[in-house]
Order: C-alpha cells, then sequence, then structure tokens
C-alpha cells in the first residue's frame, strides 16, 4: 500500500507487503528485536526435551523477550500462545510454518492458544475484497489450523467479525493510547489510507490481553509469527504496561520461499505455491517447474555438481520435509557433487509433499465437524 518504492530488488518488509530479497539480520537491527542465540535455543530444548525442527534450522531467528517468558514459566507464571491469519484466500504450506511450531508448544508447555481469523483485516486492506468471501476463507483457513492437531480444550479460534464483542473493549483501551502519528510512523499510514485499516492495529492487539478477561489470570502472551507482523507487536509492548498487562512476547521466523526464484510463497503467485487442498498431480506439476540450483545440462551438472543453497526445493526439505539431520546432509553433499541430479530431489520431494498432504486433507474434511469446538465461547 503506502510505501512507493521505486527499486524493484529493495526489500520491504511490512504487515501487508513483502518483496525483494529479505536480509533477516538488517530486520533484526531495524524493527530492533533479539537474535534467537544458541544459548536460548538450548534453553528452549531443555524445557521441551526436543530440539524442533524449525529452531535447530534457524526457520525461527528472532525474538523480543522470550527468554522473560521462560524465566516466568521457571518461576510459576505461565503464559498463553497468540497466533493469527489473514484469510485472504486458501493456505499455503508458507502459512502452516509458525503454526506447526505454535503445536509443538502447546504440546511441550500445556498452554492455551488465541488465534485471531482476520476476516476484518483483509476487507478494509483490500479495496477488491468481499466481506462475506473472507469470512468464508476465515471458517475454509481455521480446517487447515485445527488439521495440524491442536488441542479443542486449549485452542479458542476468534473468528474477529462474528467475535467482536470479545475484543472490542480491548481493542478501545489499546486504541486510546496510540496516536495517529506512531501508528503513521510504524505502518506507513497515508492520507488515503481507509478509517478501518487506521483502527486495525488496535484490534489486532487485543487478542494479547484476552485472557485474562476470560480467566482473570494475568500471564503474558507468546507470539509465534513471521516477522512482517512485528510493528503490531512494537506499539502494543508500548502500551501493555500502562493497561496492567505484561508485553506480549513473541519468537519470529522467516518467510518459507517460494518454488520461483526468490521470493516468498504467495498466494498470489499460484504455481510456485503449495496449497493444502492442491491434488498430488498439481504438487507434481508444480514442484516440476521449480527453480533449482541445477545447471543446463546433466553432463555439466554431473561434473560440477549444483548449489542447494539457492535451490527452492531444497530450502523445503531443510525447513519442512527432512527431519532426519544425517540424511539432509547427504542430500546436500550429493546436490554439491553432481551425485544427485535435481530430476531426482524433486520426485522425492513431491512424494515427502504428496503424503503429507493425504494426511493433511482427510484431517482437513474432518475438521468441518469439530470447528465448533475451537471456536471461542463466551
Ligand atoms: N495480520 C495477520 C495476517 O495478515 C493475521 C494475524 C492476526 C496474526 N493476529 C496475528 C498473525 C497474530 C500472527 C500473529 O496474516
Amino acid at each position: 500500500m503506502c510505501l512507493t518504492d521505486e527499486n524493484k530488488n529493495e526489500m520491504v518488509v511490512t504487515p501487508w507487503e513483502v518483496r525483494g530479497k529479505v536480509d533477516y539480520e538488517r530486520l533484526i537491527r531495524e524493527f530492533g528485536t533479539q537474535p534467537l542465540t544458541d544459548e536460548l535455543l538450548k534453553r528452549m530444548a531443555e524445557h521441551t526435551n526436543e530440539h524442533h525442527l524449525q529452531l535447530r534450522r534457524g526457520l525461527f531467528f528472532s525474538h523480543r523477550d522470550l527468554d522473560a517468558v521462560l524465566d516466568l514459566n521457571d518461576r510459576g507464571t505461565k503464559f498463553v500462545l497468540y497466533t493469527g491469519r489473514g484469510p485472504s484466500g486458501p493456505v499455503h504450506i508458507g502459512h502452516l510454518v509458525p503454526w506447526i511450531l505454535t503445536k509443538h508448544l502447546q504440546d511441550k508447555f500445556d498452554t492455551r492458544l488465541y488465534f485471531q481469523m482476520t476476516d476484518d483485516e483483509k476487507f478494509v486492506v483490500d479495496d477488491e475484497s468481499k466481506l462475506a468471501d473472507m469470512t468464508k476463507f476465515g471458517y475454509e483457513n481455521a480446517l487447515d489450523l485445527i488439521a495440524l492437531g491442536f488441542k479443542p480444550e486449549k485452542t479458542f479460534i476468534i473468528f474477529d467479525v462474528q467475535d467482536i464483542d470479545l475484543l472490542y473493549d480491548i481493542a478501545l483501551e489499546v486504541a486510546k493510547r496510540i496516536t495517529y502519528s506512531t501508528a503513521k510512523a510504524t505502518f506507513g499510514f497515508q492520507d488515503s489510507t481507509n478509517l478501518g485499516w487506521i483502527f486495525w492495529p488496535a484490534i489486532q492487539a487485543a487478542p494479547c490481553f484476552i485472557h485474562k478477561k476470560l480467566t482473570g489470570e494475568n500471564v503474558p502472551a507468546l507470539i509465534p509469527a513471521a516477522i512482517d507482523q512485528d510493528p503490531f507487536w512494537r506499539i502494543t509492548r508500548d502500551i501493555a504496561q500502562k493497561l496492567g498487562y505484561y508485553k506480549p512476547a513473541q519468537i519470529h521466523c522467516r518467510f518459507l520461499p517460494g518454488l520461483g526464484e526468490g521470493g516468498k510463497m504467495s498466494a498470489s503467485e499460484p504455481e510456485t505455491a503449495i496449497f493444502t487442498t492442491d491434488p498430488p498431480e498439481v504438487v507434481k506439476r508444480k514442484v516440476w517447474n521449480a527453480f533449482t540450483g541445477g545447471k543446463g545440462t546433466a553432463a555439466e551438472q554431473k561434473k560440477t555438481g549444483a548449489d542447494p543453497d539457492i535451490c527452492s526445493v531444497f530450502q523445503y526439505f531443510l525447513y519442512l520435509f527432512e527431519e532426519n539431520d544425517k540424511k539432509l546432509t547427504e542430500r546436500e553433499k550429493q546436490c554439491r557433487s553432481g551425485e544427485t541430479l535435481c530430476g531426482e530431489c524433486k520426485k522425492d520431494l513431491t512424494e515427502r509433499i504428496n503424503r503429507f498432504l493425504a494426511e493433511h486433507q482427510k484431517k482437513r474434511e474432518k475438521a468441518r465437524s469439530t470447528v465448533d469446538e475451537f471456536h471461542i465461547k463466551r
């Protein structure tokens, strides 16, 4: 929206736009977050008795106050989890990344999850969108969340338009304490930005604090989310203590790359995104056309090897589909040496994705009958 940037390769990361080559170190500096250090990762692994793939492979790379949340937890003050989704269309596997870690944290820390489905946000920020469509996507997207295995008794989905009564008083308290000048500086709002959009950050802040209203317990929220959502938490953290709450903590992930050359997985480029509802032959086609680090000919590749660092297929093994560290290292070695050609990796990845999706799609359909159990109650 607001950022007019002539240079196409220039990095732009806002909650509503991500483009250019993303420099994650630079984001840590510019957003003022903390790097996820080995020490903190070790502490997480000790707490959970598991060094989760997404943590040990660096998919999550930055945080705010994760250490403080663990300190509090050690002293007996638990935390709740909060994350969400802007339901502007179907879910792709990139969207699942923070949800997968969230599920791991729910299991290991036995905590509640508040999940915000922001049909309102997607309505106000997109000129072309219709509210009823966003709401419909919200219910469809909730099926993907549920399919990952969250506990119904500890998971509370907030469908914004339907459940706004639960958020509205909190959003008002938040909104009253954030000036337009702060919001403008944080989000780049302009004179042409509509009012719904300008108020929106107060609504995304509200679930950080909803646990106290529902249960009387004052505990911090920990938010697993992609780094682009950080501006929301910056302004929310500034006012949290004034309202008598803990500052919400975050753990930030990178963007899952698309199957094309560079760029994150994006629903607006459907040929380079794997949707959770894609049938096997569509997955096969998309992976077959993926950008790899391979050479022009098989002969050349056998001689000089290929480059997994720039290969989109390898990123999927790394971040999602190859749990086994040894096997991953082996795949990487064979790629660099030219022993394995791209066709083989593509075939393996297609198989892995389709195996995962077959299960996911079954659970997703089953979720239609349980979605009510996950819907937040009054
Ligand atoms: N704004 C997010 C999006 O467009 C949706 C969202 C709401 C969210 N609350 C959240 C995402 C908390 C992560 C964490 O996708």
